[in-house]
Protein backbone atom coordinates (compact mmCIF):
# COMPACT_ATOMS: atom_id res chain seq x y z
CA UNK A 1 0.00 0.00 0.00
CA UNK A 2 1.20 3.73 -0.69
CA UNK A 3 1.48 6.36 1.52
CA UNK A 4 1.24 10.58 0.42
CA UNK A 5 2.98 12.46 2.19
CA UNK A 6 1.57 16.22 0.83
CA UNK A 7 4.33 19.16 0.79
CA UNK A 8 5.04 22.68 -1.13
CA UNK A 9 9.03 21.74 -0.50
CA UNK A 10 11.33 23.77 1.33
CA UNK A 11 11.68 20.45 2.74
CA UNK A 12 13.03 20.71 6.97
CA UNK A 13 12.74 18.63 9.78
CA UNK A 14 9.14 18.71 10.41
CA UNK A 15 8.31 17.57 6.53
CA UNK A 16 10.96 14.66 7.53
CA UNK A 17 9.11 13.67 10.90
CA UNK A 18 6.02 12.73 8.34
CA UNK A 19 7.90 11.00 5.74
CA UNK A 20 9.73 8.80 8.21
CA UNK A 21 5.98 8.06 9.59
CA UNK A 22 4.70 7.26 6.42
CA UNK A 23 7.54 4.52 6.09
CA UNK A 24 7.19 3.34 9.48
CA UNK A 25 3.93 2.19 8.10
CA UNK A 26 5.00 1.13 4.28
CA UNK A 27 7.53 0.27 1.93
CA UNK A 28 6.15 2.66 -0.62
CA UNK A 29 6.09 6.18 0.10
CA UNK A 30 5.29 8.91 -2.10
CA UNK A 31 6.20 12.55 -1.21
CA UNK A 32 4.93 14.89 -3.49
CA UNK A 33 6.04 18.69 -3.41
CA UNK A 34 3.68 21.21 -5.34
CA UNK A 35 3.21 24.89 -4.76
CA UNK A 36 -0.21 25.17 -4.91
CA UNK A 37 -1.36 28.37 -6.30
CA UNK A 38 -4.66 28.21 -5.71
CA UNK A 39 -4.07 28.43 -1.84
CA UNK A 40 -2.00 31.39 -2.23
CA UNK A 41 -3.05 35.18 -2.09
CA UNK A 42 -1.29 36.22 -4.83
CA UNK A 43 0.72 35.35 -7.80
CA UNK A 44 3.38 37.33 -6.04
CA UNK A 45 3.14 34.57 -3.25
CA UNK A 46 3.61 31.79 -4.92
CA UNK A 47 6.37 33.19 -6.67
CA UNK A 48 8.44 33.83 -3.65
CA UNK A 49 7.86 30.53 -2.19
CA UNK A 50 10.92 29.16 -1.39
CA UNK A 51 12.09 26.09 -4.06
CA UNK A 52 14.84 24.21 -3.41
CA UNK A 53 14.05 20.63 -5.46
CA UNK A 54 18.16 19.32 -5.55
CA UNK A 55 18.24 19.60 -1.03
CA UNK A 56 14.09 18.14 -1.20
CA UNK A 57 15.01 15.50 -2.86
CA UNK A 58 18.02 14.33 -0.77
CA UNK A 59 16.43 15.47 2.36
CA UNK A 60 13.07 13.46 1.42
CA UNK A 61 15.06 10.49 0.44
CA UNK A 62 17.37 10.78 3.77
CA UNK A 63 14.29 10.55 5.93
CA UNK A 64 12.55 7.69 3.16
CA UNK A 65 10.72 8.66 0.34
CA UNK A 66 10.66 6.28 -2.48
CA UNK A 67 9.28 8.35 -4.80
CA UNK A 68 9.59 12.14 -4.97
CA UNK A 69 6.85 13.60 -7.26
CA UNK A 70 7.17 17.31 -8.52
CA UNK A 71 3.98 17.58 -10.64
CA UNK A 72 3.89 20.41 -12.50
CA UNK A 73 0.61 22.58 -12.96
CA UNK A 74 -1.07 21.31 -16.01
CA UNK A 75 -0.31 17.75 -14.65
CA UNK A 76 -2.68 18.73 -11.42
CA UNK A 77 -5.24 21.04 -13.07
CA UNK A 78 -5.04 19.68 -16.88
CA UNK A 79 -8.07 21.70 -18.16
CA UNK A 80 -10.69 23.25 -16.11
CA UNK A 81 -10.09 23.42 -12.16
CA UNK A 82 -13.32 21.59 -10.04
CA UNK A 83 -13.03 23.90 -7.07
CA UNK A 84 -13.96 22.26 -4.01
CA UNK A 85 -15.47 23.90 -0.96
CA UNK A 86 -13.85 23.28 2.48
CA UNK A 87 -15.80 22.06 5.25
CA UNK A 88 -17.40 24.92 7.75
CA UNK A 89 -14.14 25.13 9.89
CA UNK A 90 -12.64 26.10 6.30
CA UNK A 91 -14.27 29.87 7.51
CA UNK A 92 -12.63 30.27 10.56
CA UNK A 93 -9.57 31.32 12.19
CA UNK A 94 -6.62 31.05 9.17
CA UNK A 95 -9.66 31.23 6.84
CA UNK A 96 -10.75 34.05 7.94
CA UNK A 97 -7.20 35.76 7.52
CA UNK A 98 -6.75 33.75 4.32
CA UNK A 99 -10.02 33.84 2.68
CA UNK A 100 -10.45 30.82 0.00
CA UNK A 101 -6.90 29.25 1.46
CA UNK A 102 -8.93 26.08 2.58
CA UNK A 103 -10.70 25.47 -0.59
CA UNK A 104 -7.45 25.64 -2.72
CA UNK A 105 -6.11 23.03 -0.10
CA UNK A 106 -8.83 20.62 -0.31
CA UNK A 107 -8.80 20.87 -3.83
CA UNK A 108 -5.32 20.08 -4.62
CA UNK A 109 -4.96 17.45 -2.09
CA UNK A 110 -8.04 16.10 -3.26
CA UNK A 111 -6.13 15.85 -6.45
CA UNK A 112 -3.26 14.16 -5.17
CA UNK A 113 -5.29 11.71 -3.82
CA UNK A 114 -7.22 11.13 -7.37
CA UNK A 115 -3.92 10.53 -8.87
CA UNK A 116 -1.72 9.03 -6.27
CA UNK A 117 -4.37 6.97 -4.94
CA UNK A 118 -2.64 6.54 -1.79
CA UNK A 119 -4.32 4.37 0.96
CA UNK A 120 -2.81 6.74 3.99
CA UNK A 121 -1.50 10.34 3.99
CA UNK A 122 0.23 11.86 6.74
CA UNK A 123 0.09 16.04 7.52
CA UNK A 124 1.52 17.56 10.29
CA UNK A 125 -0.16 19.15 13.22
CA UNK A 126 1.21 22.12 12.79
CA UNK A 127 -1.16 23.05 10.60
CA UNK A 128 -4.33 21.53 12.78
CA UNK A 129 -6.66 23.46 11.10
CA UNK A 130 -5.56 22.35 7.78
CA UNK A 131 -5.11 18.69 9.38
CA UNK A 132 -8.79 19.03 10.48
CA UNK A 133 -10.48 19.79 7.32
CA UNK A 134 -8.09 17.22 5.28
CA UNK A 135 -10.05 14.88 7.62
CA UNK A 136 -13.48 16.18 7.06
CA UNK A 137 -13.06 15.50 3.63
CA UNK A 138 -14.39 11.77 4.25
CA UNK A 139 -11.77 11.09 0.76
CA UNK A 140 -11.74 7.20 1.45
CA UNK A 141 -8.09 7.51 2.40
CA UNK A 142 -6.59 7.06 6.35
CA UNK A 143 -5.32 10.34 7.16
CA UNK A 144 -2.17 10.50 9.72
CA UNK A 145 -1.70 13.20 11.95
CA UNK A 146 1.95 13.80 12.99
CA UNK A 147 2.93 15.95 16.30
CA UNK A 148 4.79 18.88 15.65
CA UNK A 149 8.85 19.34 15.30
CA UNK A 150 10.13 22.29 16.59
CA UNK A 151 13.35 23.75 17.48
CA UNK A 152 15.60 23.74 20.87
CA UNK A 153 13.35 26.78 22.16
CA UNK A 154 10.62 25.84 21.37
CA UNK A 155 9.67 27.63 17.84
CA UNK A 156 7.87 24.98 15.39
CA UNK A 157 9.98 24.13 12.39
CA UNK A 158 8.76 26.42 9.47
CA UNK A 159 10.64 27.34 6.11
CA UNK A 160 8.82 30.83 6.90
CA UNK A 161 11.42 30.76 9.95
CA UNK A 162 14.72 32.21 7.76
CA UNK A 163 12.54 35.24 6.83
CA UNK A 164 13.13 36.46 10.59
CA UNK A 165 15.60 38.66 11.65
CA UNK A 166 17.95 38.00 14.77
CA UNK A 167 16.12 39.71 17.13
CA UNK A 168 12.80 38.38 15.64
CA UNK A 169 13.66 35.02 15.98
CA UNK A 170 14.98 35.45 19.93
CA UNK A 171 11.42 36.23 20.19
CA UNK A 172 9.72 33.86 18.21
CA UNK A 173 8.90 31.51 20.84
CA UNK A 174 7.02 33.48 22.09
CA UNK A 175 3.78 31.28 21.00
CA UNK A 176 5.33 28.38 22.33
CA UNK A 177 6.27 30.05 25.26
CA UNK A 178 2.14 31.10 26.27
CA UNK A 179 0.91 28.11 25.05
CA UNK A 180 3.33 25.76 27.51
CA UNK A 181 2.57 28.10 30.51
CA UNK A 182 -0.88 27.94 30.05
CA UNK A 183 -1.55 24.05 29.41
CA UNK A 184 -2.05 22.72 32.64
CA UNK A 185 -4.00 25.78 33.91
CA UNK A 186 -6.83 24.71 36.36
CA UNK A 187 -9.10 26.73 34.12
CA UNK A 188 -10.18 28.02 30.75
CA UNK A 189 -10.16 31.58 32.04
CA UNK A 190 -6.64 31.33 33.72
CA UNK A 191 -5.35 29.66 30.25
CA UNK A 192 -6.57 32.69 28.66
CA UNK A 193 -5.64 35.02 30.57
CA UNK A 194 -1.83 33.19 30.46
CA UNK A 195 -1.23 33.07 26.69
CA UNK A 196 -3.01 36.71 26.13
CA UNK A 197 -0.58 38.20 28.74
CA UNK A 198 2.31 36.24 27.25
CA UNK A 199 2.14 37.70 24.04
CA UNK A 200 1.62 41.14 25.31
CA UNK A 201 4.27 41.26 26.69
CA UNK A 202 6.67 40.39 23.22
CA UNK A 203 6.08 43.68 22.11
CA UNK A 204 7.30 42.68 18.60
CA UNK A 205 4.64 39.94 18.50
CA UNK A 206 1.25 41.06 16.35
CA UNK A 207 -1.39 38.81 17.11
CA UNK A 208 -3.86 37.63 14.75
CA UNK A 209 -6.00 35.18 16.87
CA UNK A 210 -5.17 32.92 20.32
CA UNK A 211 -7.80 31.58 21.21
CA UNK A 212 -8.84 28.06 22.64
CA UNK A 213 -10.92 25.92 20.86
CA UNK A 214 -13.16 22.49 20.38
CA UNK A 215 -10.81 20.17 18.06
CA UNK A 216 -13.67 18.80 16.78
CA UNK A 217 -15.22 21.92 15.38
CA UNK A 218 -13.45 24.70 16.17
CA UNK A 219 -16.09 26.20 18.47
CA UNK A 220 -14.81 28.34 21.63
CA UNK A 221 -14.13 25.64 24.16
CA UNK A 222 -15.73 26.22 27.22
CA UNK A 223 -14.08 24.50 29.51
CA UNK A 224 -10.73 22.50 29.64
CA UNK A 225 -12.25 18.79 29.55
CA UNK A 226 -11.00 16.39 26.49
CA UNK A 227 -9.91 17.32 23.17
CA UNK A 228 -9.39 21.19 23.70
CA UNK A 229 -6.28 23.28 21.80
CA UNK A 230 -4.75 26.70 21.64
CA UNK A 231 -4.44 28.34 18.13
CA UNK A 232 -2.42 31.40 18.43
CA UNK A 233 -1.07 33.23 14.66
CA UNK A 234 0.39 36.60 14.66
CA UNK A 235 3.57 38.58 12.84
CA UNK A 236 6.71 38.66 13.44
CA UNK A 237 8.90 41.13 11.31
CA UNK A 238 5.91 41.00 8.81
CA UNK A 239 6.19 36.99 8.88
CA UNK A 240 3.34 34.90 9.49
CA UNK A 241 3.56 32.50 12.05
CA UNK A 242 1.21 29.56 13.46
CA UNK A 243 0.91 27.07 16.17
CA UNK A 244 -1.22 25.11 18.46
CA UNK A 245 -0.97 23.06 21.59
CA UNK A 246 -3.17 20.64 22.97
CA UNK A 247 -5.07 21.96 26.46
CA UNK A 248 -5.39 20.22 29.73
CA UNK A 249 -3.54 17.05 31.13
P1 LIG B 1 3.69 22.47 3.55
O1 LIG B 1 3.59 23.80 4.22
O2 LIG B 1 4.87 22.19 2.69
O3 LIG B 1 3.60 21.38 4.66
C1 LIG B 1 3.58 20.03 4.31
C2 LIG B 1 3.24 19.20 5.54
O4 LIG B 1 4.27 19.37 6.53
C3 LIG B 1 1.93 19.68 6.21
O5 LIG B 1 1.17 18.53 6.57
C4 LIG B 1 2.43 20.44 7.43
O6 LIG B 1 1.51 20.43 8.51
C5 LIG B 1 3.69 19.66 7.78
N1 LIG B 1 4.61 20.43 8.62
C6 LIG B 1 5.12 21.66 8.38
N2 LIG B 1 5.90 22.08 9.42
C7 LIG B 1 5.88 21.08 10.33
C8 LIG B 1 6.48 20.88 11.63
N3 LIG B 1 7.25 21.81 12.19
N4 LIG B 1 6.24 19.72 12.29
C9 LIG B 1 5.43 18.77 11.73
N5 LIG B 1 4.85 18.89 10.51
C10 LIG B 1 5.06 20.02 9.83
O7 LIG B 1 0.79 22.23 4.22
C11 LIG B 1 1.11 22.30 3.05
O8 LIG B 1 2.40 22.26 2.61
C12 LIG B 1 0.08 22.40 1.93
O9 LIG B 1 -1.05 23.10 2.39
C13 LIG B 1 -0.33 21.02 1.34
C14 LIG B 1 -1.01 20.14 2.38
C15 LIG B 1 0.89 20.30 0.74
C16 LIG B 1 -1.35 21.25 0.19
O10 LIG B 1 -0.83 22.07 -0.80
Amino acid sequence: MSVLVPTMGALHKGHQALIKRARSMSQDVVVSIFVNPLQFESADDVAAYPRSPERDIQLATLAGATEVWMPDYEEIYPSQINPLKASAIGELYEGKSRPGHFDGVVTVVSRLFEIVKPEAAVFGEKDFQQLQIIRAMDSGVEIIGVPTVREFDGLALSSRNVRLSETGRVSANVIYRAMAAARLAPTIAIAQEIIDTTISTDTGFRCDYAAIIDEENFSLASDLTKHKRAIIAGWIDGVRLIDNMRMGA
